[in-house]
């Protein structure tokens, strides 16, 4: 798997001109997309800023000498690049399984073009057998575990290494859902919208414009 990861990772950071303030994604297919581009700055003396999307993220783009900014230092951000959990055919997507959920949709929605990478176990007809991360503040998560157990969604707490609830780059919590499968994306994502308490959540509609699969048989394909 982690050929194919490297695989869509090097071919994203094609997509990557010179002048560009790319947006960097997190998990273990972004990382290799930030690696190819540290290649790219060091070797090829590609001129770019990155805005990043974890503490990870961030820590390997500086080890890797990618200059950097905070988001609200660049004007717009022209590409992002990201991985995500699962994708349909309609490019809708689930992030979060590294709990970078809300940081990569800020970076995303302030993106000119935003692409997602990943392998071909990724790609699934419908959404939902990844249980669906939700970042929420911690101030009456417990109220709103239990109405999501009431709702039928099979709330579990994301735990840290310790066994305490993790807590986000933002200082959140997140509650995983057992869906199984989102029978209507728009529906959920107004539900979560509109529950107090909910910061953000890990349905990714209509936001990527490609996404790129590595696939054993057929090597790379890109999806629009
Ligand atoms: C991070 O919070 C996630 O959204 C990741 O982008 C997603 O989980 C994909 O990660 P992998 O590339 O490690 O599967």
């Amino acid at each position: 798997m982690n050929n194919l990861k490297k695989l869509v990772g090097i071919e994203a950071a094609k997509f990557v001109k010179d002048g560009m303030v790319v947006g960097l994604g997190t998990g273990s297919t972004a990382a290799f997309f930030v690696a190819e581009l540290g290649r790219r700055v060091a070797e090829e003396n590609l001129q770019i800023v990155g805005v990043t999307t974890s503490s990870v993220t961030n820590a390997q783009a500086r080890e890797l000498g990618i200059p950097l900014k905070d988001i609200d230092e660049v004007d717009a951000i022209d590409l992002t690049i990201d991985g995500a959990d699962e994708v349909d055919l309609d490019l809708n997507g689930i992030k979060g399984g590294g709990a970078a959920l809300l940081m990569e949709k800020i970076v995303a929605t302030y993106s000119k073009d935003y692409i997602w990478i990943a392998d071909e176990s990724k790609l699934v007809e419908h959404l939902g057998a990844f249980p669906l991360p939700v970042e929420v503040v911690s101030f009456g998560c417990g109220q709103l575990f239990r109405l999501f157990d009431k709702l039928g969604f099979r709330p579990t707490f994301r735990l840290d290494e310790t066994g305490a609830r993790l807590i986000t780059d933002m200082g959140n919590h997140i509650i995983d859902l057992h869906l199984e499968k989102i029978e209507d994306p728009a529906r959920l994502i107004k539900l979560l919208d509109e529950t107090v308490g909910v910061v953000e959540h890990g349905l990714f509609k209509d936001m990527a414009k490609t996404v790129i699969i590595g696939s054993e048989n057929n090597g790379v394909k890109i999806i629009t």
